[in-house]
């Protein structure tokens, strides 16, 4: 079964308006994932290859993602907005809001340990707040017994390059790959 298929019933009630088959990239990663992260919508290279995060802002969390030894395969990747907006523009509010259901079931259906919600929109839309990612990268917050850890979203470490350690820390604690400061004994 599909992604489209398995939420049959949210495309079914889902307003016209917030449809394009053209545009349409649906989430990728293993229903049983430990860690799911919601990025903000799909970009041109990701409708190309219908997956999500497989631009530039893709290549740099692999990157990261390798730096830290966690496969990506492992990891259940979505965005609050499926379809791509016209001219790379910012999801709307009310597009994010016609999505959210959607969103809803995925967690409902995957249920993460964690939720790492990459970036502004995702991490303001999950906890419900106005604070920017800046203020709140790297805390775990938990609403209705889910963990939910902000992060800088990886293009943003693309235009500013000292948000890329603050990226690979927060990571690196949402998987539990903190590094202990310590060789370990194996190291010797
Ligand atoms: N940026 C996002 O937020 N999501 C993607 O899928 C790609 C880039």
């Amino acid at each position: 079964m599909n992604f489209k298929e398995k939420y049959s019933d949210f495309f079914e009630t889902l307003h016209p308006n917030y449809w394009d088959e053209d545009r349409f990239v649906p989430a990728v990663g293993p229903e049983d994932a430990d860690v799911m992260m919601i990025g903000e919508a799909p970009g041109a290279n990701e409708v190309e290859e219908g997956e999500p995060f497989v631009g530039r802002a893709g290549e740099r969390l692999n990157d990261i993602l390798h730096d830290i030894d966690v496969d990506r395969d492992e990891i259940y990747i979505t965005n609050l907005v499926k379809i791509r907006p016209p001219d790379n523009r910012d999801p709307k509010s009310d597009e994010i809001e016609a999505w959210a259901p959607l969103l809803e079931q995925e967690i409902e259906n995957v249920e993460p340990d964690i939720i790492v919600t990459l970036g502004n929109f995702a991490s303001k839309h999950m906890l419900d707040t106005s604070k920017g990612i800046s203020k709140i990268h790297g805390r775990i917050f938990t609403r209705e017994g889910q963990k939910i850890m902000p992060v800088y979203h990886p293009a943003a470490t693309l235009y500013d390059r000292s948000k890329g350690p603050e990226l690979e820390k927060d990571l690196r604690k949402a998987f539990g790959k903190e590094e202990s400061g310590q060789k370990k004994f194996t190291d010797f």
